[in-house]
């Protein structure tokens, strides 16, 4: 039995003084602090918030194929140490997760090394219809609309048709691949910079994919998840459509916290798809966040090597599963959002989204996948404190109010606010 003593949870948006008792990896009840018992194993919370571990729903693990990046491993050190409890990893690998024996390969990976909990995103191709109909207990099926790091690709109307027909939930990598195209052959070659960039990947090209898929799901009655919005236009997409159809979306970090304006110093290091934007995008996202038409904040987990970056083609994508939380819980610090807003966009919505059973919540039944936070807390980020493999961060050197101070994955201690503790691996998350 596991006793967190002396810990706050939220109820009904106040913070009110607990114990937690878990038995089994499972919560079985949550009692006022007087009613504390002994246990073989106790956790003095010290007064500390206890929120539902986050539930990160885009992450690139990178196993199999390019583990010199990361791999489930670190990985799952990483969302410990970022109080993130389950993962739902992409299937853009090499090769990429696109048949039910790769799945389950990829499954084997992930039960004997992550130490947080899994799910998975099963990748479509042009001709993997009869695989997507028979995947079992997956996230969802991602669908790339344009290209990215690796080589799923859907370009065709009539596949991307067939796939919203499935009946499974379909997330969306919305980019105009025919659009980015042509941009960078109107702009000809060159050295990458984050204004091109920008122009070739303009908002137009995120926008119009978004509203191709969107009337797609709508036809064939799909569940629909659009991944990483990031301009305006997608926000007023998603802020019409999502009340007459199943249509869910997410942010991520760097979008929101790093308009394309203040991140000329970070090189290619932001270098992302769909690209940061400019400030009037980022205030959009914030007042969609704000306003509820943005389900939750996901990491898009992209970690390549630094030498990798540097490099005269530079890759896609940056880590983010250790700086998610201590930027959302600074942002509360300044009044942008509030507790139960960051307990939401983080593990209920994520939950509820993706139908997992038994996690996203505090509550007795549910698994004890708990993150404590420290609210007042202030911490810089620095690459080498990082468990990340790629070992760097967009965010390096900012100072954060906020900062986790425990994680608890099933019942377990698994990071203690300084050390990860790699004893017990995680479990593959269920869908319902
Ligand atoms: O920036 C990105 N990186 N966008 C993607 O769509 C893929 C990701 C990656 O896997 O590196
Ligand atoms: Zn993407
Ligand atoms: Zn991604």
């Amino acid at each position: 039995m596991l006793l967190i003593k002396n810990c706050k949870v939220l109820e009904n948006g106040k913070a009110v003084e607990r114990n937690i008792i878990a038995e089994g990896g499972i919560i079985q009840k949550i009692t006022a602090p007087s009613a504390a018992k002994s246990a073989d194993e106790i956790i003095d919370a010290k007064g500390k918030l206890a929120i539902p571990g986050l539930i990160d729903a885009h992450v690139h693990c990178r196993e199999p194929g390019m583990t010199q990046k990361e791999d489930f491993r670190t990985a799952g050190y990483a969302a410990a140490a970022g109080g993130v409890t389950t993962i739902l990893d992409m299937p853009n690998n090499r090769p990429a997760t696109t048949t039910a024996w790769l799945l389950e390969e990829k499954r084997k990976l992930a039960a004997e090394k992550c130490i947080a909990n899994y799910g998975f995103h099963f990748g479509a191709t042009e001709g993997n219809l009869a695989e997507i109909r028979n995947a079992k207990n997956i996230a969802s099926v991602k669908v790339f609309m344009g290209s990215s790091t690796g080589d799923l690709l859907i370009s065709n109307e009539g596949t991307l048709d067939s796939i919203m027909g499935t009946g499974k939930r379909i997330a969306v990598h919305a980019e105009d691949e025919a659009m980015l195209k042509a941009n960078e052959k109107s702009q000809g070659a060159g050295t990458w910079t984050a204004e091109r960039h920008l122009e070739a990947r303009n908002k137009m090209v995120a926008a119009s994919a978004a509203s191709l898929a969107i009337t797609a799901a709508k036809r064939k009655n799909a569940r629909m998840h659009l991944c990483h919005i990031s301009t305006a236009e997608e926000t007023e997409l998603m802020a019409k459509f999502r009340r007459n159809m199943n249509l869910s979306c997410e942010v991520t970090p760097h979008h929101l916290f790093l308009p394309v304006e203040d991140a000329a110093k970070l090189g290619t290091m932001a270098k992302v798809n769909p690209p940061l934007r400019r400030k009037e995008d980022v205030a959009a996202l914030w007042n969609a966040l704000n306003s509820g038409t943005i389900d939750m904040v996901a990491t898009d987990h992209a970690p390549h090597l630094l030498e990798e970056k540097s490099s005269d083609e530079p890759p896609s994508g940056m880590p983010g599963l250790e700086t998610m939380l201590p930027l959302l819980l600074d942002a509360m610090n300044r009044g942008r959002l509030s507790m139960q807003q960051v307990i939401s966009l983080t593990s209920a919505n994520p939950a509820r989204v993706f139908g997992i059973q038994s996690r996203g919540h505090i509550a007795e039944g549910y698994f004890a996948d708990i993150t404590l936070i420290d609210l007042k807390k202030e911490k810089t980020v620095r690459n080498d404190e990082l468990q990340t493999k790629c070992k760097w961060s967009a965010f390096e050197g900012w100072k954060l109010k906020g900062t986790v101070a425990s994680t608890i994955i099933n019942g377990r201690l698994a990071y203690d606010g300084s050390q990860v503790i790699d004893e017990h691996k995680g479990n593959e998350a269920m869908f319902g």
